[in-house]
C-alpha cells in the first residue's frame, strides 16, 4: 500500500506530483505529501486525510521547484497524522516509501548512538536518517542512498531527493513495485504506470533488488550487488489508463455498470467466434494435472472458491483453495503434476506474491489470473491470464471479480475438455450460456432501482446474514464482504445448510438474511433453510429468478428478481445484486463508497 511518485522535470513539479498521486490514491488515503528542491533547497508540504487536503494546503502554501517526490499513505507504523505523513526528512535527505522496514528499531538504536533521534513514529524516517548519517560521514548523496539500501530489511519502493541536488533522484525496489518513466529530458518514478500515464507512456520496471540513479538525462539501473543492468523500456497502452467516473456518482457504480461490456471483452479474448477456447502460451495439458492449488486474498480468494466448484464438478479435478496469508507460512507440500494458480486484480498483493514465490520451482505450472498485465504476479508466472476488466479504481472490487470468475470458468471448461470430461456438445452448451452473460448482466442491472429500495431498508440493520449453497455459497461470502467493507454493517455468510449448526441462534426479528437462490437443483434445500429462518422471524431478502420467486416468496421480507441463467454461470450473474445491495446501502448510510475507511486497494504489505 502507499503510492509513491517522483519527477525530475522541466515544469513546476507540485501539480504534476498531485496529478500522479490522484491516480495512486487507491493505494491509501490516510495522508499525502510532496517535497521539492527549489534553488537548491528541500521543502515539503504534508496534510492528513485525502489528497484534496494537500491540494488545499498547496493553494495557501505553494511549493516551487521542478524536482520533487510525493506520497499517498496507508498507515502501517504510526497513526495517520501530519507528523507521520511522508515525505520524511532528515537533514539533507527526503524520502517517500511504500512497504515496511522491518529492522527499523535496530537501525534507530544504532543511529541514536550517533546522536540522531527520530521525530516521527514511522519506520520510513529511519531511511532518511540513515542516509543523512552516511552523508554526515562524507559520502555523496548517491553513495549514501546506496549504503542505506544495503542496511534495510523488509519491503520497499523508495525515492530519495537531496538538498542541493536538483538533477538527482535515487529510486529502489525490493518487494514493492516501482516503474520508471522516460520523458523528453524529464524522468519520472511511480508505484505504477497509471500514475505516470499523463506524463509518459515509456515505462520500465525495476526488478527485485534493483536501484536506479536518475537524472533528467536518463536512468542508470543496478542490481542489488551493484551490477549495471538494462531494464527493457516498453510503451504502455495509454488507452487502458483513462480513469473517470463517466457520469456516475462513484467509481464503484461505474465499475458495476461496466460489467456487461467488460465481460463481453473478456469472452472475446478467450473464445473464438467458432467457439474454440484460446489461451495464451505456454499451453497447459490438464490431462497431465492431478491437482490445482488456488491462492489469493479477499474477493479474489472468493473467485477461487467459486472456481473450485467448477473445476471439481465439470473437470473432475481436485482443487485446494487457501488465502495467501495462511498458505505462505503453512509450508504446504506441493505435489507433482500440479498447477499453482494465483488470482489478483492488482497483481501486487504482497501475500499472494509471496505464496507464488513459495510455489515457484515446486509446482509444474505457475499460473496467474490478473488484471494488471505488467504486475509482479503476472511477470513471475509461467502463464499469466489477463482478465481484461480495465482499470478498477473503487476500492471494493466488482468488475474484476466477475472477470476473474469468467476467466476461471473458461479455464475449467478447457481443463474439462482436455480431460475428456465434456463432450463437444456439452462444451458448446456451456459456451453458449457464457455468451448470454453480458445481456443477462444488463438485465440484472435493470433491477438497480428495486435494489436501491431494498438497500434503504437494509441500511438500518446492525448485522446481516448472507446464505447460499453450492457455487452460490462463495458468492454469499462476497455479498457479506462487500457490505462490510463499504457500509460498515457487520455481515456474515454461511452455507445455507450450515446455519442450523450454530448461527441460527442469531436469528430474530432484527436480522435481515439475504438468500442467494437461483432455481437450481439445490433450490428446494435452500428454501427449507430459508423457512427455518422465517420461522424464527428472520427478515429474508430472496434473490432468485422468476420461477424461484413464484414458488418461494410467500412470507419473505423482500425479493430481487434475476433473469434465468444456467446453474454453472449463476454465481457470475448473482454478483450483480450482491454488489448493488452493498453499494446502495453504503450510499444510504453516507459512507465513503470508493475509499472506505482503513482500506487500500493494493495491499503491498503483509
Ligand atoms: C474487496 C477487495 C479485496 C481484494 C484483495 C486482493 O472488495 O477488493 O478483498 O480482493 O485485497 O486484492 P488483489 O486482487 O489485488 O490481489
Amino acid at each position: 500500500m502507499c503510492g509513491i511518485v517522483g519527477v525530475l522535470g522541466n515544469h513546476e513539479a507540485a501539480p504534476i506530483l498531485v496529478e500522479a498521486l490522484k491516480r495512486l490514491e487507491y493505494r491509501g488515503y490516510d495522508s499525502a505529501g510532496i517535497a521539492t528542491v527549489n534553488a537548491g533547497k528541500l521543502a515539503r508540504r504534508r496534510a492528513v486525510g485525502k489528497l484534496v487536503n494537500l491540494g488545499d494546503l498547496l493553494v495557501h502554501e505553494p511549493l516551487a521547484g521542478k524536482s520533487g517526490i510525493g506520497h499517498t499513505r496507508w498507515a502501517t507504523h504510526g497513526e495517520p497524522n501530519a507528523t507521520n505523513a511522508h515525505p520524511h526528512r532528515s537533514g539533507p535527505v527526503a524520502v517517500v516509501h511504500n512497504g515496511i522496514i522491518e529492522n527499523f528499531r535496530e537501525l534507530r538504536a544504532e543511529l541514536a548512538q550517533h546522536g540522531l533521534t527520530p521525530q516521527t513514529d514511522t519506520d520510513t524516517e529511519t531511511v532518511a536518517m540513515l542516509a543523512q548519517h552516511f552523508m554526515d560521514g562524507g559520502m555523496s548523496a548517491t553513495d549514501a542512498a546506496i549504503a542505506t539500501l544495503g542496511k534495510l530489511h523488509g519491503a520497499f519502493a523508495l525515492a530519495f531527493l537531496f538538498d542541493g541536488e536538483e538533477d538527482l533522484m535515487i529510486a529502489a525496489r525490493k518487494g514493492s513495485p516501482l516503474a520508471i518513466g522516460y520523458g523528453d529530458g524529464e524522468m519520472f518514478v511511480g508505484s505504477d504506470a497509471i500514475a505516470l500515464s499523463p506524463m509518459t507512456d515509456r515505462i520500465s520496471y525495476l526488478e527485485e533488488g534493483d536501484y536506479a540513479i536518475l537524472t533528467r538525462a536518463g536512468a542508470s539501473v543496478f542490481t542489488a550487488d551493484g551490477k549495471a543492468v538494462d531494464r527493457e523500456i516498453r510503451k504502455i497502452e495509454v488507452g487502458a489508463t483513462r480513469i473517470d467516473k463517466a457520469g456516475h456518482k462513484h467509481f464503484m457504480a461505474k465499475e458495476i455498470a461496466e460489467q456487461p461490456t467488460v465481460i463481453a471483452e473478456t469472452l472475446a479474448n478467450y473464445i473464438s467466434k467458432s467457439g474454440e477456447i484460446r489461451l495464451p502460451d505456454p499451453q497447459i495439458d490438464f490431462s497431465k494435472v492431478d491437482r490445482i492449488t488456488m491462492v489469493a486474498c479477499g474477493t479474489a480468494s472468493l473467485a477461487c472458491l467459486t472456481a473450485k466448484y467448477w473445476f471439481e464438478q465439470i473437470a473432475r479435478l481436485p482443487v485446494e483453495v487457501d488465502v495467501a496469508s495462511e498458505f505462505r507460512y503453512r509450508e504446504p507440500p506441493i505435489p507433482a503434476r500440479s498447477v499453482s494458480l494465483f488470482v489478483s486484480q492488482s497483481g501486487e498483493t504482497a501475500d499472494t506474491l509471496a505464496a507464488l514465490r513459495y510455489c515457484a520451482g515446486k509446482a509444474d505450472n505457475i499460473v496467474s489470473v490478473v488484471n494488471v498485465p505488467e504486475s509482479s504476479i503476472a511477470r513471475e508466472s509461467d502463464l499469466a491470464l489477463p482478465i481484461y476488466a480495465g482499470v478498477e479504481v473503487g476500492v471494493a472490487s466488482t468488475k474484476a471479480f466477475t472477470c476473474q470468475l469468467t476467466v476461471l470458468f473458461v479455464l475449467a471448461l478447457k481443463a474439462a475438455s482436455q480431460r475428456g470430461e465434456l463432450t463437444d456438445a456439452q462444451l458448446q452448451d456451456h459456451i453458449a450460456q457464457l455468451r448470454r452473460l453480458p445481456a443477462l448482466m444488463a438485465e440484472a442491472l435493470d433491477q438497480n432501482a428495486k435494489v436501491k429500495e431494498t438497500a434503504r431498508k437494509l441500511s438500518s440493520a446492525r448485522d446481516v446474514l448472507f446464505l447460499g449453497r453450492g457455487p452460490l455459497y462463495p458468492l454469499a461470502h462476497e455479498g457479506a464482504l462487500k457490505l462490510k467493507e463499504i457500509s460498515y454493517i457487520h455481515a456474515e455468510a454461511y452455507a445455507s445448510g450450515e446455519l442450523k449448526h450454530g448461527p441460527i441462534a442469531l436469528i430474530d426479528e432484527n436480522m435481515p438474511v439475504v438468500v442467494m437462490a437461483p432455481r437450481d437443483r439445490l433450490f428446494d434445500k435452500t428454501v427449507s433453510n430459508m423457512q427455518e429462518v422465517m420461522a424464527r422471524k428472520g427478515k429474508v431478502i430472496l434473490v432468485s429468478d422468476r420461477e424461484g420467486l413464484s414458488e418461494a416468496s410467500i412470507g419473505v421480507w423482500d425479493t430481487i428478481e434475476m433473469p434465468d441463467v444456467s446453474d454453472a454461470v449463476a454465481p457470475i450473474l448473482y454478483a450483480i445484486p450482491a454488489q448493488l445491495l452493498a453499494y446502495h446501502t453504503a450510499v444510504a448510510k453516507g459512507t465513503d463508497v470508493d475509499q472506505p475507511r482503513n482500506l487500500a486497494k493494493s495491499v503491498t504489505v503483509e
